[in-house]
This record gives structure tokens, sequence and C-alpha cells, in this order.
């Protein structure tokens, strides 16, 4: 998204008591942190009202680690709202891909993974082998990206790091993982900023797009579906030694079939989506979390094996994405002591649930010693864990491991506005540091 939004700031206050509370009004990034102590003390199963998938229905926000621990892990209890669509899509005459305001995502997850069964094939033959454990693959390939980008860092002074490093590098790591030629980044960019903007201009906890923002959101994405189809035919007949040829050639063993084009563009169409700010993000505020504690550049540039538990606890302390409506009842419920009728909409609070002081101790700390750091929600957990997570991790590694081993220096620059970007995730769209390189 473009720094223009930041004016679209304005004012939700810092909540002192649970009625101040207001995860989703304007500027209510600036407190979500002042606030999840007081839902975790107060309110851990936050009704509401009429603000369900119906206006009959309620939605409940979780804060608990446990409460949303045990959703994400039972997916026949707490089913996906996808889920529900999907039903939706397959029961209508008009074939989805003829529908309005369907994106390709959701049209190849019609066929491709209905069920959770579906969806674990999918994540294993699919999508593992490039962004989840097989993502080592590509430790070289962003290496290189990661070296580049801070070759054009000035030797000494002071640069936007989201700008000349954390965006960049998500955008040309994606590019390459699926095949798409670097000349071809700014488009695509500007087609990834038209993914999320239900996650960054969307109203509520339902990321509500209005008539006019989503006529908005198709007109900017013309063009990415014929793109990525003119992509795909080249590469099924010249496969190359990326994502998308590897998705014309493979056959999918649940269906015994291989995909067909408009398959492939669903899965790129996710690749994009979730490829890009998320990790944007998480190393945006990594940098900020080193400059506002003092020795810890020191201590990481001499322990480098500290690293790991960095960048768990950093996702843990700042989760990219904060929280998603994405669950159902499909039963009643009882959370602690409030009831939560079938049907309902869970809204899982992850960044909240990573502060739980009964899950972690000293939960606003960021500690390198902490046992087991990797238990954090910020991916969420069980079945429909988030499928990237093993690209990104490896992208957050290697871009520090070759910052701490190539920087002298790095501290805030003189101006930092700090202005977080409106929506879900938590990331803002300027950080100015000053740094020196080694000579
Ligand atoms: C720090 C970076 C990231 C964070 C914090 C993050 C977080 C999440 C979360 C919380 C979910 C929802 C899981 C659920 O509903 O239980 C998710 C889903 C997903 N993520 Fe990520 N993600 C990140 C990076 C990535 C990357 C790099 C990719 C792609 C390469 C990706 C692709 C996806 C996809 C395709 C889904 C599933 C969406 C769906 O079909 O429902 N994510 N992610």
């Amino acid at each position: 998204m473009t720094t223009s939004a930041l004016s679209e700031i304005a004012a939700v206050g810092c909540p002192h008591s649970i009625d101040d509370v207001d995860l989703f009004g304007e500027g209510a990034q600036e407190h979500w942190y002042d606030a999840y102590p007081i839902l975790l003390r107060d309110a851990p199963v936050c009704r509401l009202p009429g603000e369900g998938l119906s206006p009959q229905s309620d939605a409940f926000i979780l804060s608990r680690y446990e409460d949303i621990n045990r959703v994400v892990k039972d997916p026949v209890r707490f089913t996906p709202i996808t889920t529900l669509m999907l039903e939706q899509l397959a029961a209508a005459e008009t074939p989805p891909e003829e529908m309005d305001y369907i994106n390709m995502m959701m049209v190849s997850m019609l066929t491709l993974r209905p069920t959770i069964e579906l969806w674990r094939a999918h994540r294993k033959e699919l999508t593992d082998p490039w962004v989840g454990p097989g993502a080592e693959r590509h430790r070289e390939m962003i290496t290189q990206q990661v070296d580049h980008l801070i070759d054009l860092f000035p030797d000494e002074g002071e640069l936007n790091f989201v700008q000349a490093f954390a965006r960049p590098l998500t955008q040309r790591v994606m590019a390459r993982v699926l095949g798409f030629p670097a000349e071809d980044i700014p488009q695509l960019a500007e087609w990834g900023e038209a993914q999320v903007m239900p996650f960054v201009y969307g109203k509520g906890h339902l990321n509500h797009l209005d008539q006019q923002q989503l006529q908005a959101q198709f007109a900017q994405l013309d063009g990415f579906k014929e793109y990525v189809q003119d992509t795909v035919k080249r590469k099924r007949t010249r496969p190359g030694e990326d994502m998308i040829s590897f998705l014309t050639q493979v056959s999918f063993t649940p269906l015994d079939r291989k995909l067909t084009d408009l398959e492939i563009n669903g899965i790129v169409y996710a690749m994009v989506l979730g490829g890009l700010e998320t990790t944007q993000y998480a190393l945006e505020q990594q940098a900020q979390l080193i400059c506002d504690r003092p020795g810890m550049f020191a201590a990481l540039k001499a322990d480098p094996s500290l690293l790991r538990t960095f960048i768990e606890e950093s996702l843990r302390l700042r989760a990219p994405t904060q929280g998603l409506s994405t669950r159902l009842t499909s039963q009643d419920e009882i959370f602690g002591d409030v009831e939560v009728p079938r049907g309902s909409v869970l809204h899982l609070r992850w960044a909240a649930a990573n502060v739980d002081p009964a899950e972690f101790d000293d939960p606003m700390d960021l500690k390198l010693d902490r046992k087991a750091s990797s238990r954090h929600l910020s991916f969420s957990a069980g079945p429909r864990v988030c499928p990237g997570a093993g690209i990104s991790r490896l992208e957050q590694q290697v871009a520090w491991t070759r910052l701490l081993a190539r920087l002298d220096s790095l501290s805030y620059g003189a101006e930092n506005p700090f202005a977080h970007q409106p929506g879900i995730m938590l990331g803002t769209l300027e950080l100015n540091l000053s740094l020196r390189k080694i000579a």
C-alpha cells in the first residue's frame, strides 16, 4: 500500500478499561498492545453483538493462547469460514469463475482443497516443496538477493529500511520462486497491493470492502489472471526450475491428475497474497526491536546462533497478521464461562495469545533464552497453519545473518513517525535507519 493511506489514521484512544477497547476502529493499531492485557484480563472471550455472518448472529474475539490453540487444531468443531463459502460456491448455478468479485484463489480451492484432507495434501504435495520445509532450496538465491540490496545501501548514512530492503526483498524472492522475470516486479507489486486491500482498507473484524472498494480492487487486479495464464501456458511447454513450472507438470495424487491452468492461477494468487507484506513487516518490526534495545545489535552480531530465537520472539511479540476472523462454531461451545452459540464467528487474535501470561513468562519481554520459542501463534497452528512459514522464516534468517555480518552499526535515523498502516497487519510504511557498512 501507499503512504497516502497514512493520512487515514485518526484516533482510537489509548484504552484504560475494557469499555475503551476497540481493535478495529481507525488508528486502533497504535494501541493494540495496550488493549491486549486488558482483553486477556477482563474479556478473553469478547462478544461483538450482531457482528457474525448475519446481523442475527454474534462474533467473539478470542485472546487466550489455550482457546485459540484448541480452535485451530479442531477443524470439525471450529469450521474454517472458507469451507462454508466453498459450499455456497459449489451449490450456485453460475460457475465461480464467471461470478463477480470471486478471486482465483477461491475458485481453485473449490476443486483442489474443499476438505481438510485435500488441504493437507495440497500443502504437502504442492506448496511444501517450495515455500514450506522445502524452502531451504532457495537459501543461495535469497542470500544473493539480500547481498544485492545491501550493496545498494550507502556506506554510511540513513535510508528507509522498508523501501530499500524489506519490501524489495520479499518481492524479488517471490518473483524468483514463482518464476516471474525481475522486470515485471513493479507490475506484480501493484497486483499484490490490490490483493491485500481487504486487510488494509477493509472495515471491522471481517475486513469488509464496500462495493466501491471491491470495484477498485478488481479494476486494479485487471490483467493479473491473464498474465499468470500466459506464464502458465509458456511454462507448460517449456518448464524451467521454478514453482509455476513444477505446478504445470505435477500430478496431484488425491485427484490423480495434473492441475488446470486456472487451478495454478489460484495457487499463484495465494502465494502473492500471503508472501509479500507479511514478511516485509516482520523484517521491519525486527529492525525496530533491535534499535529499541541497547546491546541487541552487538549481542546478535557476536553470536548469530541467537538469531533463531530472536526471530521467533519477534514474530511472537509483533505478529505481522494480528488477528483473523476465520472460524465458525459448528456446535454450541463454552470458553471459560462464556457461552458461544453454534454459528458464531471466532476472531482469532494471534497477537494477544502471543502475550498471554498464562502461556509465556514475562510476555512483553524479548528473551533470547526463551524455551520452545516457536510455539507462538503468528503463523496459526493445526492443519490450516500458514503454508509459507518456511520461506518467511528463511528470508528473515538470511536477511539478518547478512545484515549483521555486513553492518558495523544500526540505529534509528533522525526522524521516524512510527505511524502504523491501517488494517489488520502490524507494520509501518517507513522506517528510517542510520547505518554504517563494514568497509
Ligand atoms: C511473517 C510472515 C507470515 C505470517 C505472519 C503469516 C500468517 C498467516 C496466518 C495467521 C494464516 C492463517 C492460518 C489460519 O487461518 O489458521 C496464514 C495463511 C496463509 N499464508 Fe501466511 N503468513 C506469513 C507468510 C506467508 C508467506 C511467505 C506465504 C507464501 C509464500 C504465505 C501464504 C499463506 C497462505 C496461502 C495461507 C492460507 C490462506 C488460505 O488459503 O486460507 N504466508 N498465514
